[in-house]
């Protein structure tokens, strides 16, 4: 793409971006209740409450302003994903936004639920038989059309500020200085394209703080054996059923040299774990939470085990209204024989003992 887009359009859509962000309040920090005698906190940052009900929103933001600035989006150019998700939901919004065509590549079997979503901020969807095809065709069809594919994959971890800026990590910090354990001792995230990770890890680092970044990963998900093995090009092929977290190949935006743990999370234990969330505090979330939740349970049981005070922060990704016929039916539960009721069990013991140990 050699023409120069024309830069007053370019600074105009700058503008109306960061006006965007200058309407839009920061997201909630929330407190999950722990029995006070451990001396340990949990929270969960509420990505929810974006615009468009994820941490998506923040990505999208990055990677239109990535795409700008590089000269790569001008006033007719026409935008592609690779997203059945949340990214996509997020992109069409600032795609209208910018009174831009935007097209985003996804399986034949994405939930009609998803659909309508990207269609009601304006996005055009364009299908594919199976999974592993949505790349390829994302770049065939910016190519055919000289579009632009935004390919979050790929560029979510270089589009993402991670000195500050007001990125996700930086408003975690502010929000906690008033707490009793202000630097948490563990960051727990999920990993998608691997920027969200990638943004804690290396913000914690060039911040000097002491807190150490957790990964968990869902069922059939390639990244703990990429991280486990060192090798990138670890691929399981399967799809992951947690919506938004866990892929068949490891993404280039995962970066595992920032990450401090990694663990496996069976998906009945994440499904289990939102409805645990929603019982004790009314938050409503996805599925990527409920494996957000486990892995923070996993951790602080470990700290009360050693006997260390402290704090961990993990994400509420996205709203549960998405997954009402999904993760939140047990019809749907018993048809992929997803048994969430030995977690449900395991969640009691927890929250009265601080013991927990999943044989995984
Ligand atoms: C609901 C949800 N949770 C978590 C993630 C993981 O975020 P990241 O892509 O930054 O690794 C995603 C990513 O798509 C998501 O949609």
């Amino acid at each position: 793409m050699s023409r120069l887009h024309s830069r007053s359009w370019v600074r105009e859509a700058v503008r109306i971006i960061e006006a965007d962000a200058n309407r839009s309040a920061d997201t909630h920090l929330h407190v999950f209740p722990l029995p006070a005698d451990w001396n340990i906190d949990l929270y969960l940052k509420d990505e929810s409450v974006h615009p468009t009900g994820s941490l998506k929103h923040r990505l999208a933001r990055s990677l239109f302003l990535y795409g700008l600035v590089n000269g790569q989006i001008g006033q007719d150019t026409v935008l592609v994903e690779a997203s059945s998700g949340s990214t996509a939901v997020s992109e069409a919004y600032f795609a209208r936004m910018l009174g831009l065509r935007f097209i985003t590549v996804v399986p034949r079997s994405t939930s009609p639920e998803k659909i309508a979503l990207i269609e009601f901020y304006g996005g055009e969807c364009h299908y594919v038989d199976r999974a592993p095809d949505m790349y390829p065709e994302a770049e065939r069809l910016a190519s055919e059309c000289n579009g632009h594919y935004l390919d979050q994959f790929t560029y979510a971890e270089r589009a993402t500020d991670w000195r500050g800026n007001n990125n996700i990590a930086e408003s975690v910090y502010a929000q906690m200085q008033s707490e009793r354990h202000p630097v948490p001792t563990w960051i727990v995230v999920g990993a998608g394209t691997g920027g969200t990770s990638a943004t804690f890890g290396r913000y914690v680092r060039y911040k000097r703080h002491t807190t150490k970044i957790a990964v968990v990963d869902p069922e059939n998900s390639s990244f703990y054996g990429a991280w486990e093995t060192g090798a990138l090009d670890y691929a399981t092929g399967m799809p992951s059923r947690i919506e938004g977290i866990g892929r068949p190949r490891v993404e280039p935006s995962f970066v595992p040299g920032v990450i401090d743990e990694m663990l496996q999370v069976p998906d009945a234990g994440s499904l289990a774990a939102i409805r645990l969330l929603r019982e004790r505090t009314g938050h409503w979330a996805g599925g990527s939470t409920g494996t957000n939740l486990f892995g923070a349970f996993t951790l602080i049981s470990r700290m009360l085990a050693e006997g260390q005070a402290g704090s961990v922060v993990t994400l509420l990704c996205d709203g549960g209204e998405r997954y009402a016929n999904t993760y939140y039916n047990d019809e749907w539960l018993a048809q992929k024989s997803i048994d969430i009721e030995p977690y449900r069990e395991m969640y009691q013991e927890f929250l009265v003992s601080g013991k927990f140990a999943p044989s995984l």
